[in-house]
């Protein structure tokens, strides 16, 4: 009997049975030889068939079963100061399709989390000089949610996802090395029809400043294209609910393709201008050191990159056999338009199925068939946008940008499986 193993819920490396070989037929002969050596799990009544339920609404908010528990949102020990200013992971290894369930959507904060109270909450719109826009106006939360609305799914990135490991492997999970990325269904209104309500002269302002209502001072330039393109919006709403807190409740900004920091959560104030703002958040955080001693900044678009989720670091193949191997792709430039995956650390590749429908800057599932031999193997994915821009390899990269950045790493991920089956984080130049 064939079985796969994941980092599963109710240990840190316990394993899941392979469900789908059920459905394939291949279960049929092992299933019969657990029957006669008397499975109870098949010839008794297990309470759940012999008792009444629970009533509903017993959870008038609905919970994950508690053998989902470990799956949760993670924090790396020592990686900042305080938990204030800090990371949760997303647990990529435990999701399926392309949707992050909102409870597991990573966080990250400057200067912590509050519950913004929604009816003390305001957007203000002002220009850095007078004549930028005909009158600058202050919105409440209901000004807001009676405008015209758009609802997309995109991913969200942080620059700074995958950031430890330029050097060298240093996280031995893909919650770790890839966690700062969710995909949601946002919901809101498109930032230039507030723009236009306020009369902003266009042929003057060239950019906008979006700041954030925590105590951070988080503000970030965006260049007006982006907002005139439609695509940059105001967001109240996330996977068909209200924001939660913690990302930015009751009141965040949008900016698809873009890396996370220009997502302003708690979102107070958009200044029009006509020049960049170089803020704390531009000029001297959120820059790439270059092999030259150069900093490069303004580097906002998340390329294109992709990670296999499943096996991954942390897990481990309980037999030989059948796999279905599973990972995420997206680009901040568009649609994922190819995943090549290869099973002997990039010496010959296979093309993964993309599970549709694809969408632009939003999380792509892809899924490709494997047969382990019990051999020491090396699992990559690579991916492809519609630009033709191909995800490049640590060597490749480096050679580019050098070991000293943080943010923008997007290079192909390498997992090694060994002969025991374990799967552990490596790196393939
Ligand atoms: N907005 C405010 N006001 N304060 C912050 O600390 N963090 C930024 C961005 N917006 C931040 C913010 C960063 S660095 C990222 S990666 C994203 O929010 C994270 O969004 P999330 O916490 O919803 O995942």
């Amino acid at each position: 009997m064939k079985e796969v193993a994941r980092q599963g819920a109710s240990s840190r490396r316990s394993f899941l049975r392979n469900s789908f070989i059920a459905a394939a037929g291949a279960m049929a002969a092992p299933m019969l030889t657990r029957a006669a050596e008397g499975d109870p799990n098949i010839l008794g009544n297990p309470p759940w068939t012999t008792s009444l339920g629970m009533p509903v609404a017993a959870n008038p908010y609905g919970l994950p079963s508690k053998y989902e528990r470990n799956l949760v949102r993670r924090e790396s020990p020592g990686l900042t100061r305080v938990s204030g200013s800090s990371v949760a992971f997303t647990p990529l290894q435990g999701l399926f399709g392309i949707i992050t369930p909102s409870g597991l959507h990573f966080e990250r904060h400057h200067q912590g989390w509050h519950d913004v109270d929604p009816s003390k909450h305001r957007l203000m719109i002002n220009g850095s000089e007078p004549g930028f826009l005909k009158t600058a106006k202050v919105y409440t939360m209901d000004d807001i949610m009676r405008l015209p609305s758009v609802s997309r799914i995109h991913f969200i990135e942080c620059g700074a996802n995958t950031g430890m490991e330029w050097g060298n492997v240093a996280v031995p999970t893909v919650q770790y090395s890839h966690g700062m990325l969710s995909c949601s269904e946002f919901t809101g209104v498109p930032l230039r029809l507030l723009l236009e309500d306020c009369g902003v002269d266009f042929r003057k302002c060239r950019y906008v400043l979006a700041e954030g209502a925590d105590g951070s001072s988080m503000t970030r330039t965006i260049p007006m294209e982006m907002v005139e393109s439609g695509e940059v919006f105001v967001a109240y709403g996330m996977n068909g609910e209200m924001l939660r807190p913690e990302n930015g409740y009751p009141l965040r900004l949008v900016v698809p393709g873009v890396q996370g920091v220009s997502w302003v959560k708690w979102l107070r104030r958009i200044e029009v201008g006509d020049k960049p703002w170089a803020t704390k958040d531009e000029a001297v955080h959120y820059i790439d050191l270059l092999p030259d001693g150069q900093h490069r900044q303004y580097t906002s678009v998340q390329e294109c990159k992709s990670v296999i989720t499943s096996p991954s670091g942390g897990q481990m193949l309980l037999d030989t056999g059948f796999y279905n191997v599973t990972g995420i792709a997206w680009s901040g430039r568009g649609k994922v338009t190819r995943v090549d995956v290869s099973f002997d650390g990039g010496v010959n590749w296979q093309v993964a199925r993309l599970e549709g429908p694809i969408q632009s800057k939003a999380l792509t599932r892809f899924n490709v068939n494997w047969v382990w031999d019990g051999k020491p193997a090396i699992l990559q994915s690579r991916a492809v946008d519609e630009t033709g821009y191909v995800q490049p390899s640590y060597g490749q990269l480096r050679a580019v940008r050098g070991t000293k950045s943080i943010y923008h790493n997007n290079a192909i991920q390498s997992w090694k499986v060994s002969e025991t089956g374990e799967v552990s984080n490596v790196q393939v130049l």
